[in-house]
């Protein structure tokens, strides 16, 4: 294991790891500081958001779990996962020509196609407050992959013809981290929210998300995804968004 300094904070670099989810919540448990970041080439359970696997060749990705002892209250706790959304799309703006999209809750889209994705996880810790580990997968090197994702992922090296080296999307990643989550503890969450509205590809289509459809109209205070049902607005606070298309109707709109 290798760490090393950050302005604010550590980094853990490994080789091969169940996930840099479970790594990070073992350093929590041992004391680790909050902002410890643990990233690795290669993951042998990568984990994704409802119990899907994360899969990624050995170093084709940024691979980075963040942990968090978080200063926010309660009911901000969960606004962590659309910021670290608009921080990776930031930093994908930063240090690549692409201009990426959100499609709630958190994933990041090129062109329509996922090539990054969040996983806010949060355990009780022995003699401690609860701590939260941010993951996030972050699709670089890649030129194709498995046919069940082909057609819905996408990679920098896709996109643009060249990958962007890890350590350059890590560090301005970490930088626009720093600053969001600051400007979350300050102001909370109205600015993330903004952010996240304008970078949006999910405002303004029809969607279905666990079996609620509608016209999804805007992100609420605490994240959630409201929907114009027709009869009403309802919240959904979390879930997927099975279909989608615009809101015109046009099926050649229609995407993923
Ligand atoms: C999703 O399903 O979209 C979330 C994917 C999150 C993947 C990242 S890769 C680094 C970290 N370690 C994991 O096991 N998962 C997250």
């Amino acid at each position: 294991m290798m760490a090393a300094g950050s302005a604010s904070g550590v980094i853990v670099r490994l080789d091969t790891v169940d996930s840099t989810q479970t790594v990070a919540f073992a350093l929590a448990e041992r004391g680790a500081a909050d902002r410890t970041v643990v990233i690795a080439d290669q993951q042998s359970s990568g984990r994704g958001r409802r119990g899907r696997v994360w899969q990624a060749p050995a170093r084709s990705s940024l691979l980075a779990s963040i942990l968090v002892r978080p200063r926010l209250p309660q009911g901000l706790l969960a606004t962590l996962s659309p910021m670290t959304a608009v921080v990776t799309a930031e930093a994908l703006r930063r240090v690549a020509p692409l201009a990426p999209r959100l499609k709630w809750p958190n994933d990041v889209l090129v062109n329509g196609r996922k090539i990054a994705g969040i996983l806010l996880e949060s355990r009780s810790v022995a003699s401690s407050e609860p701590v939260l580990v941010i993951g996030v997968g972050v699709n670089l090197g890649q030129r194709e992959f498995p046919p069940e994702l082909a057609g819905r992922a996408t990679s920098v090296a896709l996109e643009t013809g060249r990958a962007v080296d890890r350590d350059t999307l890590l560090a301005a990643l970490l930088e626009e981290f720093d600053a969001w989550r600051a400007r979350l503890e300050g102001e909370g969450f109205a600015p993330v929210r903004e952010r996240w509205k304008s970078l949006s590809d999910t405002i303004g289509r029809k969607v279905t998300v666990d079996g609620v459809s509608g016209t999804a109209t805007d992100l609420d205070a605490d994240g959630a995804l409201l929907i114009d049902s027709g009869d009403g607005v309802r919240r959904v606070i979390a879930g997927e968004i099975a279909t989608d298309e615009m809101a015109t109707g046009d099926p050649h709109a229609a995407r993923r």
